[in-house]
């Protein structure tokens, strides 16, 4: 392999590795069902450094790297998507938004809570009426003398109900376009700030998605993050760190449905022999570990330069395409190898199969993904 792992990020691969499948597994097609928050689940993750693992250890984090992230993210989205799509946006939207922009009375109120996983955190750009397009955003951020008076509805919110602190995007002028976005910390509780509608979804069952509406949310000056006009860049930058964080919970779910795969087709048998045996199913499982290898090391290739600290914006983007369009390849291939036992309940396959289609929408779609790339190898000054 291209990259070789060191000691320390073995070792972080091995223990998320076991108590995901141990704690975090045991109850995951059970909370598909019953759509129960895994609330004692995070509390422990919280306890093992996996809520806010790059953030530096003075503000509640593990200063880890985002290598051992993406390699505990995808141990984590191996047995549950849920889990991981909540263990996500934590660790790259919310809290390295935070630990980036936010104040130092910022850090020490929120940040260090976030980080040492006492409270889940969400994060609202999503609107009715702007979801790949959240420059055309309508809730408003009004200012008076005491501070902001929020007004709007946020959609789609990963955690919009058990999180206790949440990201909002507003805006603060709307003459100024992308440059007239401000985005504020607000804690659950504060007035006006209600959960409103949860999906019904078809996957991610047990991560709750909920509209967040602002109805004069009153914030006081202090609590905006950035400066004004800050919350665009804000978001799209917590976004190309989220984005490799979609791309690893593809890769664990793809992990996770290769091999099912594998073991059944090595113990059922059709026409005398196990039909890992036929051609047929070879050629599958050989092309799904090439497109699983193929998409580790797009995950991998960005977030090293992440830690190199150079611009990523564009491999966040193609590990995030290419991750997301893989890993519903391989849960539809998986549950074909599975055949009709695949469609049933009875096989985790199908599971996987529901949670991995909305990779390919949030935190940007396909297209949206395709957009980012072609404008920054357009932009790219030593091209033709
Ligand atoms: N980092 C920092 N700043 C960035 C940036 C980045 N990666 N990308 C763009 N910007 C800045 C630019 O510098 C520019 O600022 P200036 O004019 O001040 O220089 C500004 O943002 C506008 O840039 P663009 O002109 O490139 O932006 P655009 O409007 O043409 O396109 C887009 C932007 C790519 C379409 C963007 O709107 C986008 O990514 N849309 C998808 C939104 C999305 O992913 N939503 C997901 C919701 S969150 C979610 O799903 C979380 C969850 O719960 C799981």
């Amino acid at each position: 392999m291209l990259f070789k792992l060191t000691d320390e990020q073995l070792m972080i691969q091995n223990m998320v590795r076991e108590f995901s499948r141990k704690v975090v597994g045991a109850t995951a097609a059970e909370r598909d069902k019953t759509k129960e928050f895994p609330a004692e689940n995070f509390r422990q993750m919280g306890e093992l450094g996996l809520m806010g693992m790059m953030i530096p250890e003075k503000y509640g984090g593990e200063s880890a790297d985002t290598i051992s992230y993406i390699l505990a993210l995808s141990e984590i989205a191996y047995s549950c998507a849920s889990t991981s799509v909540v263990m996500s946006v934590q660790n790259s939207i919310v809290c390295e938004s935070l630990y980036k922009f936010g104040t130092e009375e910022q850090k020490q109120k929120y940040l260090v809570p976030l980080a040492s996983g006492e409270m889940i955190g969400a994060f609202g750009l999503t609107e009715p009426e702007a979801g790949s397009d959240p420059v055309s955003q309508q809730t408003t951020a009004v200012k008076d003398k005491d501070g902001w008076i929020i007004n709007g509805i946020k959609r789609f919110i990963t955690s919009g109900k058990y999180s206790k602190v949440v990201l909002i995007t507003a805006k603060t002028d709307e003459s100024k376009g992308h440059r007239g976005i401000s985005c504020f910390v607000i804690p659950k509780g504060t007035p006006g700030l209600m959960v409103g509608h949860m999906e019904d979804k078809m996957g991610l069952r047990a991560s709750d998605t909920t509209d967040l509406i602002l109805e004069n949310c009153r914030v006081p000056e202090n609590q905006m993050l950035g400066k004004e006009g800050d919350g665009f860049k804000i978001a799209m930058s917590g976004l190309d760190s989220g984005r490799i964080g979609i791309a690893a919970q593809s890769y664990g779910v793809a992990m996770a449905a290769f091999d099912a795969a594998i073991k059944y087709a090595k113990t059922r048998k059709q026409f005398g022999v196990p039909i890992a045996k036929h051609q047929a199913i070879r050629f599958q499982i050989a092309d799904m570990a090439t497109q699983i290898e193929a998409a580790k090391q797009l995950i991998f290739s960005a977030a090293s330069m992440k830690d190199r600290g150079e611009p990523y914006t564009k491999e966040a983007s193609i590990a995030k395409l290419f991750a997301s369009e893989m890993v519903n390849e391989i849960t539809a291939r998986a549950i074909q190898i599975h055949g009709g036992y695949g469609f049933t309940k009875d096989y985790d396959v199908e599971r996987y199969y529901r949670d991995a289609r909305v990779f390919t929408i949030y935190e940007g779609t396909s297209e949206i993904q395709r957009i980012v790339i072609s404008n920054q190898v357009l932009k790219d000054k030593r091209k033709p």
